[in-house]
């Protein structure tokens, strides 16, 4: 057995009784984020061995499902789908499982075979944090939680502002029990976001009310958007700044005599 693997972490793991020494790091992410509390819903892409799934189990005690292109070993407690979470037929079998309301918490610690050449591992890496997402964005419930492994590098902050987009809150966060040497961190996406305005949406807008704030309020598709710097009666073309699960944040970018 490679020398690095018998780490503090491989070896609480072990007189622990947990499957992989990655129990650590939902433990720890947890701790740091509140993402799963009891009676959760919780899907976990990317599952085996399964000590993220014994983690969430232990937290939540609800409904965990645990999804691996490798067989996951029993686990009582925990429904597993044998799939690719890239295939949409996967996504089918967990909607199945889940139900029309969606998940709680999607959890992704999917990781690429490793081939040794950097960039090539990056990208796919980033490959399967996109299609993490992409799941996720299917399977959570408004305002679910979401968080998933991605490998640092040129790539990093467009697939963060990615997850940005989608999540009132977004974070990424590197637990104690990922080796110092490895380029892995942790993505959290909180607030699952079902808004129909979304960061850089522009709109042309009057304004017919001023808040409490100060700020002009419109509504977009019955969805609150405060506007920074305005009076009543002006005609503006906003953009969107920050998406929260009940309203957003804009600012003016073209004031009446400029729009078309
Ligand atoms: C680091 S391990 C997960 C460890 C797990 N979190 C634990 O605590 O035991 C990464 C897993 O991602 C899985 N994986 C990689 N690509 C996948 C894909 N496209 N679909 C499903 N699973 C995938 C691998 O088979 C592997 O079991």
């Amino acid at each position: 057995m490679a020398r690095d693997r018998r780490d503090k972490y491989y070896w609480k793991a072990k007189d622990d009784g947990f499957r992989s020494r990655a129990a650590y790091k939902l433990f720890q992410i947890n701790e740091k984020h509140n993402i799963i509390k009891k009676g959760d819903t919780v899907v976990d892409l990317g599952a085996a061995p399964g000590g993220w799934l014994e983690v969430a189990r232990h937290i939540s005690g609800g409904r965990i499902v645990g999804v691996d292109l490798k067989r996951i070993s029993f686990l009582e407690g925990v429904e597993t789908i044998a799939g690719d979470i890239t295939a949409d037929r996967t996504i089918e079998k967990i909607l199945n499982l889940v139900g029309r309301g969606g998940s709680d918490v999607v959890i992704c610690d999917a990781a690429p075979n490793l081939s040794g050449n950097w960039s090539l591992d990056h990208a796919r890496s980033i490959d399967l944090t996109r299609c993490a997402l992409g799941c996720a964005k299917k399977i959570l419930r408004p305002g679910g939680h979401f968080v998933v492994k991605v490998f640092q590098g040129d790539m990093f902050t467009e697939v963060l502002n990615e997850v940005r987009d989608n999540f009132a809150f977004t974070r990424s966060y590197s637990p104690h029990a990922s080796r110092s040497q490895s380029a892995e961190t942790y993505i959290i996406g909180k607030k699952f976001l079902t808004s129909p305005v979304r960061r850089g949406d522009e709109f042309d807008v009057q304004i017919n009310e001023i808040g409490s704030s100060g700020d002009g309020v419109v509504l977009i598709d019955d969805f609150v958007v405060f506007v920074k710097d305005v009076e009543l009666g002006d005609n503006v073309r906003i953009k969107v700044q920050d998406v929260k699960p009940n309203f957003a944040f804009s600012e003016v970018i073209r004031k009446e005599s400029s729009i078309d």
